[in-house]
């Protein structure tokens, strides 16, 4: 069977998290591909609130594995705080939850590697989560890195106080004021590999071509967004794995050839957290508004998130590289209330009006051209069905729909896992 995606098409936190909570009864598999504590997905239901950072968005249903995939790097001290969150909630991960032995451990040194970096970049920092997420893709590539199958092995010990060594030369090397007790930090990192130990490791490419033999329904999480991919990002002001389709097959070994639908998440507007350019970012009334009503604040870093109108160009660029075959438009009901909506579909680049996205959207290049649009005022949140959505609000979609060419199959008007519409069969 096919292995269908779902990943966030703008720069992160589209709601991927509810998403795939919502989608998780109709799939055998849930598995992430990519990216690691940096990201952190939320999901709303019976009242509560669950932020997952590394554990995939299933792990609240019965009779559905969870799978944490051979691309995905893993800081042991932040995936058990992850267990002792679902341990207080009594789900029972132990049959359910499946670690590739190929996902690479994050180890203390690399999350002060990614602080040394920052505080030597000044003012061109990244903005990075300092989750320690680029130190450990770097050794992963430079073929350095600690794997979870490494901590089954005798000597990994071994292995682990020469890379640890070798991070404090380096963090040494940058110059910079970080303060630190690795004896501490080591302390927690080995009692937190104890628990990982406790969970199941596989050969994740075996196990997921056997259960596609099987006929098994599988749904790759992404985590990011397109516009942080390493290669198709806002480079550098990005994160270090490919969080587009593509991704899934490197981080989860499934052929290009057997991959179905690809569900593109997006919000109403569009935010980011972290440094990088953002053409249609608003510093007014409008963005202040977004951000309130969106409570718009990082799952992970707590960081206000920078708010602006919806960006044609940007998204039309991530459906490309994705091959989207439906879209998902996440928090239309934070848009309620704004007289004109105004959405980004070319830019100005340099004089020119282009409808794509160049390689360089600095603001001095690019200036956003705007289509504007009536907005609505009525409150979305209670509404269940697609019939109760006002005009202007299908006007909007259906807008946005034939820009981009692609179905807008599903609308969300609030986090709770109920406040989801299906708009069209397909
Ligand atoms: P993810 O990283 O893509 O999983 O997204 P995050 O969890 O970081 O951020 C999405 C935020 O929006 C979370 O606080 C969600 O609870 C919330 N959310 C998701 N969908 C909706 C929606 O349709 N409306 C509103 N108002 N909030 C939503
Ligand atoms: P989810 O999965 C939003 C951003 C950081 C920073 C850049 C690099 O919740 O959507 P990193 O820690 O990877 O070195 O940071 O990427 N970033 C995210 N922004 N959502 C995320 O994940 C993110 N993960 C990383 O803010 O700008
Ligand atoms: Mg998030």
């Amino acid at each position: 069977m096919a292995v269908d995606l779902l990943l966030g098409l703008q720069w992160g936190d589209e709601g991927k998290g509810k998403i795939v909570d919502v989608f998780t009864s109709k799939y055998d598999i849930i598995a992430r591909f990519q990216g690691g504590p940096n990201a952190g997905h939320t999901l709303v239901f019976n009242g509560r609130k669950h932020v997952l950072h590394t554990i995939p968005s299933g792990i609240f249903h019965d009779n559905t594995i969870n799978l944490v995939g051979n691309g995905v790097v893993i800081d042991p001290v932040i995936f058990k705080k992850e267990l002792d969150k679902l341990d207080e909630q009594n789900v029972d991960y132990k049959k359910s939850l499946c670690i590739s032995r190929k996902a690479h451990i994050i180890l203390p040194t690399h999350r002060l590697l990614d602080a040394a970096s920052e505080a030597s970049k000044g003012k061109a920092k990244i903005g990075s989560t300092l989750k320690g997420i680029g130190p450990t893709y770097m050794d992963k590539t430079g073929r350095n890195g600690i794997r979870v199958g490494d901590i089954e092995m005798a000597d990994w010990k071994k292995k682990y106080r020469a890379l640890a060594d070798k991070h404090e030369a380096m963090i040494s090397f940058y110059n910079v004021d970080i303060e630190y007790n690795l004896n501490e930090l080591e302390s927690e990192f080995f009692k937190a590999i104890d628990t990982l130990k406790s969970l199941q490791f596989i050969d994740s490419e075996d196990y997921i071509h056997k259960a596609q033999v099987e006929g098994k329904s599988i749904l790759a999480e992404g985590a990011q967004g397109s516009l942080l991919d390493i290669d198709f990002g806002t480079y550098p002001y990005v994160t270090s794995s490919n969080t587009t389709a593509a991704g899934a097959c490197t981080g989860l070994g499934v052929a290009p050839s057997k991959i179905g639908d690809v569900f593109g998440i997006f919000k109403a507007y569009t935010t980011r957290v972290g440094s990088g350019p953002f053409p249609t970012e608003l510093f007014d009334e409008d963005g202040e508004t977004m951000g309130r009503v969106g409570h718009e604040f990082g799952a992970t870093t707590g960081r206000p998130r920078r708010c602006g109108w919806l960006d044609l160009v940007a998204l039309r660029y991530a459906c490309q590289v994705n091959g989207v075959t439906q879209l998902i438009m996440m928090k239309g009901d934070v848009l309620s209330g704004f007289e004109r909506l105004k959405v980004c579909t070319a830019y100005d680049y340099k004089g020119k009006t282009i409808s794509h996205l160049p390689y360089n959207i600095e603001s001095e290049n690019v200036k956003p051209i705007y289509t504007e649009l009536k907005g609505w005022s009525a409150d979305l949140t209670e509404m269940t069905k697609a019939s109760e959505l006002p005009q202007e609000f299908n006007d909007y979609v259906t807008f946005l729909e034939n820009e981009l060419e692609i179905p807008i199959t599903i609308v969300s008007v609030g986090p709770d896992r109920k406040q989801t519409i299906i708009r069209k069969e397909v």
